[in-house]
């Protein structure tokens, strides 16, 4: 047995946090969200994912009177929620952003880079961090359950390194409690069968990148995944749930969050 495959005892792997610094995050766009999300995983960030997020980052015409609140778990680079704060330019909305992660190198990127944005909205936009590590098992408390609109997870669920069987089921479950009753999670993960791999030379360049990000750079934590499984841990959290595999990407969209363990 391998290290990788003899975990710590409450299943978790070492953090990736690690792995997103200053040099990484500065290529992150061009090479993760560019090449690998087109050539590698064949679900591409410009016609697939960002219409995607950008679909429901912007604010309904019924909640015009209120502050939108949207919550994106594992910032990045920060690239979805500013692009899609760009075409918003023109509404009249107040929102309040937050982004969580657990790394303070992506945090401070992410804000700098949306900020850009958020100052040509004057005082519609406002942004906050929160450092928090998801597989914790709890919700921050400076965060309020049942304050959000939208949660986005894009690119995170690929990128948990646990094989706790409650570890992701438990991200689907914090999502939800941090949601309105009507709000809803959108998101994307990376799975790592083979019946979502190209064939020849392109599917062994999607083994090999995944062996890379799981063993070498540790940066991955997919190689347990399945879309039942994941599926199932949206099920288990969420009233009405939606999924799609574009390439090796699997699409979620789950409503009607359940309050579990919640009485009343
Ligand atoms: C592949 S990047 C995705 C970034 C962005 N959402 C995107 O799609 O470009 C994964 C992000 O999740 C964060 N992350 C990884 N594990 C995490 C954890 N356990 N808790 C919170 N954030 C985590 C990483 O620091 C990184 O910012």
């Amino acid at each position: 047995m391998t290290p990788h495959e003899n975990p710590p005892p409450n299943g978790r792997k070492p953090p990736t946090s690690t792995y997103y610094n200053a040099f990484t995050l500065s290529y992150y766009d061009i090479h993760v969200l560019g090449h690998n999300m087109t050539r590698i995983w064949r679900c591409p960030t410009k016609s697939v994912q960002l219409p995607l997020f950008q679909k429901y980052f912007s604010p309904p015409e019924h909640t015009k009177a209120r502050c939108w609140e949207h919550l994106d778990v594992g910032a990045g680079t920060g690239f979805f929620v500013a692009e899609a704060l760009k075409s918003c330019l023109g509404n009249r909305q107040s929102m309040r952003i937050t982004l969580m992660d657990n790394n303070l190198s992506t945090l401070k990127k992410a804000r700098r880079r949306i900020e850009g944005v958020v100052g040509r909205l004057g005082e519609l936009a406002t942004v906050e961090t929160v450092l928090h590590d998801v597989l914790d098992g709890d919700i921050p408390k400076s965060l309020g359950e049942g304050r959000y609109d939208v949660v986005t997870m894009f690119n995170l669920f690929h990128c948990l390194r646990t094989t706790a069987p409650e570890g992701k089921k438990g991200v689907f479950g914090m999502a939800a409690r941090l949601l309105r009753g009507d709000g809803v999670l959108v998101g994307c993960t990376i799975l790592p069968g083979r019946e979502y791999q190209a064939r020849g030379l392109a599917g062994v360049r999607v083994r090999y990148t995944l062996w890379l990000y799981n063993r070498v750079y540790k940066v991955f934590g997919n190689e347990g995944d399945t879309r039942a499984q994941l599926e199932e841990g949206l099920k288990a959290a969420f009233e009405e749930v939606e999924v799609e595999v574009v390439g090796s990407m699997m699409i979620f969209v789950a409503r009607g969050p359940k309050r579990l363990g919640v009485e009343g």
